[in-house]
């Protein structure tokens, strides 16, 4: 077990067979070591820093249905809402005199907004804010959306890709196809988005062999940001009665993540900060160096409800800064309000 550990923070890279032995075998000693590797990894390539961005959650309608997500289509139970843009400029300004310099774009499968009124926003906040990367989240497009969305200013575009097992995309999707979703993402970096990917740990039916091909489909990608957090059921889905992934197990991802793409932003995300209170912090310490604050406003934010328990949703924007400011500080990193670009990225261009 050590000895493939240590190849693997030497090479970032295995076969198949292998990550399948560490993810079959592996002991919490093993584990711990995992983690102290990730670790050295991140201090290796980008040191103690932990990048922050502002997530503006700015439509909770979507068309799809996902069976995991607590907004899918088919939920009736959901207060439904849209930001307008007057309002998401609004989330911008109280973010950027916070120091942000990443906002986050979020929502899910919404047509009512057209790609001109997205078009619209990137525009005008690229116009008042030219120091900010902007990032999309809001799900499947054409290639021609996304080339508009990137002609107009939009820098990075997260967009899980859920599971790189084509039975399990297809048992936990109704409407969704697993060949257009991996279509997009090529497509997105084709046209020279940063991009993210990513999937959940705990996901009902997933296993070992399915985060096996999640890496390693990473591992092809080479996507410059990469989202991993636990699965946690909704009570409004057919998935509440079923066990959600464990920190453990989790954190135990990202790390193996860390060695694989050692030059990948990983967020500890607000999934992990809701199973457990110091979640993020230890995310952070198994190498993950990105925390995504949320700036939508109060008045909406418990019904961007993707699962139950969902932390932060009474908190203003400022009690989010500095809350995660000093878990970071407080855990030996240091924030950093850049930009924060992938650096590989960074001398690509
Ligand atoms: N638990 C954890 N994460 C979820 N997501 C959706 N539903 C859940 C859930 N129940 C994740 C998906 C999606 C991202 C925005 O949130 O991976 O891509
Ligand atoms: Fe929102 Fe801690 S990050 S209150």
């Amino acid at each position: 077990m050590i000895n493939l550990i240590d190849k693997l923070h030497k090479t970032n890279n295995l076969d198949y067979d292998e990550l399948v032995f560490i993810l079959d075998h592996i002991e919490e000693s093993g584990k711990d070591y995992l983690i102290e590797k990730a670790h050295e990894t991140r201090m290796k390539i980008y040191g103690d820093k932990v990048y922050m961005r502002g997530l503006i959650e700015f439509t909770n309608h979507c068309k799809r249905g996902c069976k995991y997500c607590g907004i899918n289509a088919s939920n009736k139970n959901v207060e439904r809402y849209r930001l307008t843009l007057e309002n998401i400029l609004q989330c911008c300004d109280v973010g950027y005199n916070l120091g942000y310099r990443t906002f986050v774009l979020q929502g899910g499968e919404d047509d009512y907004y057209l790609d001109n009124m997205i078009v619209g926003v990137i525009t005008e906040i690229k116009d008042k804010y030219p120091d900010v990367a902007v990032t999309l989240s809001i799900g499947e497009k054409s290639y021609e959306s996304y080339e508009k969305y990137y002609k107009a200013g939009a820098d990075r575009y997260l967009l899980r890709h859920e599971t790189a097992s084509r039975k399990l995309f297809e048992r936990i999707h109704t409407n969704s196809n697993y060949d257009n979703r991996m279509e997009c993402l090529w497509n997105l970096k084709k046209i020279g988005y940063q991009v993210g990917a990513g999937f959940m740990v705990g996901i009902p039916t997933q296993a070992k062999e399915d985060l096996a091909k999640d890496i390693l489909f990473l591992k092809e990608l080479e996507p410059e940001m990469v989202g991993i957090g636990p699965f946690i059921p909704h009570r409004d889905t057919i998935y509440k009665y079923e066990e959600g992934g464990t920190l453990r197990d989790t954190i135990t991802i990202i790390a193996l993540t860390r060695l694989f793409l050692p030059y990948s932003l990983l967020p500890a995300t607000t999934a992990l900060g809701t199973i457990h209170p110091l979640g993020r912090e230890q995310g952070i310490k198994a190498g993950a160096n990105v925390v995504m604050p949320n700036l939508s406003p109060t008045k909406v934010r418990e019904k961007y409800s993707l699962y139950d328990g969902k932390i932060c949703t009474g908190d203003e924007a400022a009690e989010c800064r500095s809350c995660i400011e000093n878990r970071i500080v407080s855990s030996g990193f240091s924030i950093d309000m850049s930009r924060g670009d992938n650096i590989k990225w960074r001398t690509r261009i």
